[in-house]
C-alpha cells in the first residue's frame, strides 16, 4: 500500500521504517529540511538500537521529503506521528497536529484516505482532525470533499524508547478505532504481516519464539484514544506503587527486590513496570498522566489516583536529594558524581529525564555535579548549555574526587565499572542507587557505603 507518515519522530520513523521493511510504500514528511537530508544519507536523527540497519534495509520501499504533495495525494493510508508535547495547565500542545491536519486537507488525492492519529492525543481528537481536514480541503477545492473521500481513525503505538523497533513489529496488541468497517479493513491489510507475524525476521530483530499471532482490537475512535492514556498512566501507577511500597520497605528492613517479585508473580499482577528507583521520566508518562487528568477536569471529574501517581513520582527525585543531604550533611561545595542523564537506558531522550531534574536541585543547593552518559551527552550539552553540570567523557573521570556517585539510568555498562577502583578515587565513597539495581554485597565489600531509595 502507499503510505505517507507525517513526523519523523520517534513514532514516525519507526512506524515508517517497519511497514516498509514490511514491503508498503512509504513516504516520510518532515517540515524540518536538515532532519530530512540526515535521513536522506542514511543518519538517524536520535539514537534507537538497530534503527540505521532497518532503515537501510527498508531503503527501496521508504523516501523522505519536506513536501506534503510529493506524499499525501498517492497515500491510501496517512499517519499523522507529529510531535504533541506538553502545552499551558497540563493539556498537551496540538498546534503540530493542526498544522498536518491542515496540510493533509489541502493534498488529499481523489480516492478513499485514511488518516490515522498516531500521535497521542486528547480524546477527542479524532473527530477534531476530521473537521480541520474537511475544513483545508474546502478551502483548497472551493466545494466539501465528497463522500469517501477520507476517514479518521485512531492507531496508538505502544513502542518504548530503545525497543521500539522489537515493541512495532512484534507488539502485544494493535488497537484499531475507527467509525466506520471500511477504515477498519484498511488498516487491517496494512498491518496483515504483523497480525498474521508473516514476515521473514531481520537477522538482528528475531522474533521471540512466543510470538504467535497478534491480536488486534477493534474499536470507536474515543475508546482507542482512551486506551492509549489508560495504558500509560496504568504502568505509571504500576511504577509509583512499588515506589510507594519501596518506602515502607525502607522503615520495615523488607527488601523491595524481593518484594516486588513476591507480587508480581501473581499473574494478576505480573512482573513487568514493578522495578523501583527514582521513578519515571520520558516524554509519555508524565505528558500523559498530565494530560487524563486535565480531560477528566474539563468534565468536573477528580482522577485521585493518577493523581497520586504524579505525586510519589515527584516525591522519588526529592528523595534522592534528601538522601544526600542525610548522608553528607552539607551539600554546598561537595561534588556529586551522576552516572546516566538519559531518562532510561538505550535512548538519548532527556525529555523529563530524572537525573536532571536531581542534578538541578544539587545545582541550587550548593554543590557541584559531574556527569556522564554514554549516548546522551552531546545531546544534554546542545539542550542544556547553561545547567552548570561539568560533562564527562568517562565514568571513572565523573566520580574522581566526587563526595557521592548517583546511578540515575541503569546503562549496563556502569554495572560492570570497577567499583573497587572508583572508590579509592573518592574523597568519599558513598553511592546512592537511583535503580536499586546493583548489588548491595558486592558495592560494599568495593568499599562503598551503598544508600538504595528503598530497603
Ligand atoms: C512508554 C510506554 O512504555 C510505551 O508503551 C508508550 O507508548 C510510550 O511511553 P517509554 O517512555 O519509551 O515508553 O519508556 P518505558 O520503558 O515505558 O519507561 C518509562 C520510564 O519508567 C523510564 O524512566 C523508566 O526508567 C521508568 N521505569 C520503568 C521504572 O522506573 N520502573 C519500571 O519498572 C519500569
Amino acid at each position: 500500500m502507499n503510505v505517507a507518515i507525517l513526523g519523523t519522530g520517534y513514532v514516525g520513523l519507526t512506524t515508517g521504517a517497519c511497514l516498509a521493511y514490511l514491503g508498503h510504500d512509504v513516504v516520510c514528511v518532515d517540515s524540518d529540511p536538515r532532519k530530512v537530508e540526515m535521513l536522506r544519507q542514511g543518519k538517524m536523527p536520535f539514537f534507537e538500537p538497530h534503527l540505521p540497519e532497518l532503515v537501510a534495509d527498508a531503503s527501496e520501499h521508504l523516501r523522505f521529503t519536506t513536501d506534503y504533495s510529493q506524499a499525501i495525494p498517492a497515500a491510501q493510508v496517512v499517519f499523522i506521528a507529529v510531535g504533541t508535547p506538553p502545552g499551558t495547565n497540563g493539556a498537551p500542545d496540538l498546534r503540530y497536529l493542526e498544522s498536518a491536519a491542515r496540510g493533509v486537507g489541502e493534498h488529499l488525492g481523489g480516492h478513499f484516505t485514511v488518516i490515522v492519529n498516531k500521535s497521542t492525543v486528547p480524546i477527542g481528537s479524532g473527530n477534531w482532525v476530521e473537521s480541520l481536514v474537511r475544513d483545508a480541503f474546502q478551502k483548497r477545492n472551493g466545494s466539501a470533499p465528497p463522500g469517501g473521500t477520507f476517514a479518521v481513525a485512531s492507531n496508538p503505538e505502544f513502542l518504548r524508547e530503545g525497543s521500539a523497533l522489537a515493541d512495532s513489529l512484534y507488539p502485544d496488541r494493535v488497537v484499531v478505532g475507527a467509525d466506520n468497517p471500511q477504515t477498519s479493513e484498511v488498516l487491517y491489510t496494512l498491518y496483515r504481516p504483523i497480525l498474521e507475524q508473516t514476515f521473514s525476521a531481520p537477522a538482528y530483530l528475531l522474533r521471540r519464539d512466543d510470538t504467535t499471532a497478534v491480536p488486534l482490537i477493534s474499536t470507536d475512535l474515543a475508546s482507542a484514544e482512551l486506551i492509549k492514556y489508560a495504558a500509560n498512566a496504568f504502568l505509571s501507577l504500576k511504577i509509583s506503587y512499588i515506589n510507594e511500597i519501596g518506602q515502607l520497605a525502607e522503615k520495615v528492613g523488607a527488601d523491595i527486590t524481593q518484594v516486588a517479585k513476591g507480587i508480581g508473580l501473581d499473574a494478576r499482577i505480573g512482573t513487568r513496570f514493578l522495578q523501583a528507583g527514582i521513578g519515571w521520566g520520558g516524554s509519555c508518562f508524565g505528558k500523559d498522566c498530565m494530560a487524563l487528568v486535565s480531560t477528566a477536569g474539563e468534565y468536573g471529574l477528580e482522577m485521585p489516583i493518577v493523581e497520586a501517581a504524579q505525586k510519589v513520582n515527584r516525591r522519588q527525585r526529592q528523595r534522592v536529594v534528601e538522601k544526600l543531604l542525610g548522608e553528607l550533611k552539607i551539600l554546598k561545595g561537595r561534588t556529586i558524581a551522576v552516572l546516566g542523564l538519559a531518562f532510561k537506558p538505550n535512548t538519548d531522550d532527556l525529555r523529563d529525564a530524572p537525573a536532571i531534574e536531581i542534578a538541578k536541585r544539587l545545582i541550587e543547593r550548593g554543590a557541584r555535579v559531574k556527569a556522564h552518559d554514554p549516548v546522551a551527552m552531546d545531546s544534554f550539552r546542545q539542550h542544556y548549555p547553561d545547567s552548570g553540570v561539568v560533562c564527562c567523557e568517562t565514568p571513572e573521570e565523573a566520580i574522581q574526587e566526587a563526595d557521592a556517585v548517583v546511578l540515575a539510568t541503569e546503562w549496563p555498562q556502569y554495572r560492570e565499572l570497577n567499583w573497587e577502583q572508583v572508590a579509592a578515587s573518592m574523597r568519599s565513597p558513598i553511592l546512592l542507587d537511583g535503580r536499586n539495581v546493583l548489588d548491595r554485597a558486592r558495592l560494599t565489600r568495593a568499599g562503598f557505603r551503598y544508600v538504595g531509595l528503598a530497603g
